[in-house]
């Protein structure tokens, strides 16, 4: 955890938390030489944009993340991103399972580790700025760790 690395946000569909985690880890991580993307553990969203709660909260916060395309992981994905950083318990179950009869060196782990950060999809806007807040603060934790 103390070295930087490529970084997989990953959530249950890829519109509403990993959109949001990877802007905000991408735009904090600029100094660092990283690559930064999301994916969903679902496919029912490939190919469409962040759900617009998502992209309104981002850009309150001065990012844009309204061109990002929802899609679902792959193993290929646990060769390329060192961190892959899941959003609740059901995630980083389905995520371990997905590579279970696979080699992997990457770390995965809950981004808000231990605490998980809860599907927004259902509830209203006061959710997505909790999810934010939670993103935000847990991204800035990833990165003061690193060297
Ligand atoms: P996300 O939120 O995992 O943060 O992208 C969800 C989006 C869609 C659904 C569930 C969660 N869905 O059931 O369609």
């Amino acid at each position: 955890m103390y070295e930087p690395g490529n970084v997989l946000m990953v959530c249950l569909g890829n519109i509403c938390r990993s959109p949001l985690a990877q802007g905000v880890f991408k735009k904090m991580s600029k100094k660092f030489n990283i690559e930064v993307d999301s994916a969903g553990v679902a496919n029912y969203h490939s190919g469409y944009p962040p759900d617009k709660r998502s992209i309104y909260i981002a850009k309150k916060n001065g990012i844009d993340i309204s061109m990002q395309k929802a899609r679902q992981i792959n193993l290929g994905d646990f060769k390329k991103f060192d961190y892959v950083f899941v959003m609740d318990k059901q995630n980083l179950h389905n995520v371990k399972d997905f590579t279970s009869n696979y080699k992997t060196n990457s770390i995965i782990r809950l981004l808000n580790d231990p605490y998980e950060i809860e599907d927004p999809y259902y509830g209203n806007e006061e959710g997505f700025e909790i999810v934010y807040d939670k993103i935000y603060q847990s991204c800035k934790r990833v990165l003061n760790n690193w060297k």
